[in-house]
């Protein structure tokens, strides 16, 4: 095989060679070389005016030359480039003839400032103006193709994207609050496509000729006919690529993209097998249980989930008296009160008060950390009862079996931290209580390795860190 196999022939038919895909992938990066070359050469243009920039003078051309060689190599990658997308047409078009017309003025400058031509009425003027201007259109052209065409005014004040022909910025639509008013297309199908595939999938970038960005472009489907088939998520096209093996050439999204959730799959099967309506109401649908509560879940709408509800602001006092007892109190998050309460730094004793007095921030507690406090079995009755704890940290402490016996009211729990303590087969009566548990850490606790392949066998989705020790 010659060097011009292998530049020019993939071995597919109508595909351009690996090789010519990598050059054209570096046009990105090559263009800003004619840019800095070609604006340089302009400003030394405009400064060897002054009598202290006078020697440059007869330098400018090399600048030109630089420039106009780096717009040759520029062009021809991007040629490259061109044939390995679905860009745009006309707005190809233009680019690539810019482009040239870049390269060709340069070159026009170049034997201008070299032989020292004479031009009539401000040739020379004009041609510079002519550069600059080809530069920056061309450049604004390329960043609609790889970008779309909205993507410099997407946030651009409305008073500007009028300006240019471009209607007011779309309100976002108001996050729902209530699944009744969840719409399948606006609120379930258009985000998920929004969010993964519409960067590739758009007016100006049109991969497989396929639009996501409305329900109508969706409808219109690629260049291979119809994407989706009412009714039949099996026969349908998106659905089939969404559920390939993730390193299939046909998955998507393509070139290593996160692939969409299983909720969202589910979501989008459920949909095409309604016979993908393009609005109406979710739950007027019929979805069965199973399907409600996903979406349910999928929306962040789901009364259990503890996070999304608001607690109201700690009451000081019983603030102050924790930090007086040695509580670290910290706020987790910015736009609700949830605490996480530390005492694994404090130097005093834990003792009963305090853990009743921890009792009165029961709703804002979610995180607690006594690891190392000297807390014993009975305190445990007391924790047991702070329902809305996600995350327990009880590590090295002497607590046993006995003590875990209080901990089964904590439905929100996700976490818990029994290391270096006590506890042994009392986990197997406990995590079958605990719905929400996704971490359980056991090193150096008395649990056997035999319990622990039990418990994982068992809970397969159960995250266990457990290291005998040495
Ligand atoms: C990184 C870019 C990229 C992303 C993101 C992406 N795609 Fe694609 N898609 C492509 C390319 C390239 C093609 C054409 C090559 C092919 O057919 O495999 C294509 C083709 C398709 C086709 C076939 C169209 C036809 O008629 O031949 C479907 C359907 C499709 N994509 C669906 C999706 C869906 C659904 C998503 C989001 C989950 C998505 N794509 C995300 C790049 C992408």
């Amino acid at each position: 095989m010659n060097l011009f196999d292998v530049l020019l022939n993939s071995g597919v038919a109508e595909r351009p060679s690996d090789f010519l895909i990598f050059l054209g992938r570096i046009h990105p990066l090559v263009v800003h070389l004619p840019i800095g070359f070609l604006l340089l050469a302009t400003l030394v243009e405009l400064v060897v005016r002054k009598p202290k920039f006078r020697p440059l003078k007869n330098y400018t051309h090399y600048l030109w030359g630089l420039g106009s060689i780096s717009a040759f190599v520029a062009v021809l990658f991007g040629y490259f480039l061109s044939l390995s997308g679905d860009y745009n047409e006309n707005t190809l078009f233009w680019h690539k003839w810019l482009g040239i017309a870049v390269f060709l003025f340069s070159l026009v400058c170049y034997f201008v400032y070299k032989k020292q031509w004479k031009l009539p009425f401000y040739g020379r003027p004009i041609l510079i103006s002519l550069v600059v201007f080809t530069i920056f259109y061309t450049g604004h052209l390329g960043g609609n193709l790889t970008h779309g065409s909205t993507y410099l005014l997407e946030y651009a004040p409305n008073v500007v994207r009028n300006l240019a022909g471009m209607p007011d910025k779309a309100v976002p639509r108001e996050k729902v609050t209530v699944l009744d008013s969840a719409d399948v297309y606006l609120d379930l199908i258009s985000p998920i496509m929004d969010r993964r595939c519409v960067s590739c999938h758009n007016d100006d970038k049109k991969k497989g000729d396929l639009d996501l960005t409305s329900y109508a472009n969706l409808a219109l489907g690629g260049e291979n006919g119809e994407v989706v088939v009412p009714g039949d998520p099996n026969t349908s096209d998106l659905y089939r690529r969404i559920t390939l093996p993730e390193t299939h050439d046909d998955f998507m999204p393509t070139e290593g993209k996160p692939p969409l959730s299983d909720d969202e799959v589910a979501i989008i099967s459920w949909w095409i097998q309604k016979n993908v309506p393009a609005e109406g109401y979710f739950t007027e649908m019929g979805p069965d249980e199973k399907m409600r509560d996903l979406v349910e879940k999928y929306l962040g709408l789901d009364k259990n989930n503890l996070l999304s509800q608001q607690v109201e602001v700690p009451n000081k006092a019983v603030v102050d008296s924790l930090l007086s007892y040695g509580f670290i109190l910290n706020q987790l998050m910015m736009d609700n009160h949830f605490l996480e309460a530390n005492f694994s730094l404090s130097e005093q004793e834990l003792n009963d008060q305090a853990l009743k007095t921890l009792f009165g921030l029961k709703d804002q507690i979610i995180w607690l950390n006594l690891s190392n406090s000297g807390i014993k079995n009975t305190h445990l009755e007391q924790v047991g009862q702070l329902e809305n704890l996600i995350k327990l940290n009880l590590g090295s402490n002497t607590i046993s079996d006995d003590g875990l016996a209080h901990l089964s009211q904590l439905q929100n729990l996700e976490s818990i931290n029994l290391y270096k303590t006590g506890v042994s087969d009392g986990l197997v009566w406990l995590i079958p209580k605990l719905p929400n548990l996704k971490r359980l850490y056991l090193s150096e606790s008395k649990v056997d390795s035999a319990t622990v392949a039990q418990l994982r066998k068992e809970y397969p989705d159960l995250k266990i860190v457990f290291e005998e020790k040495p």
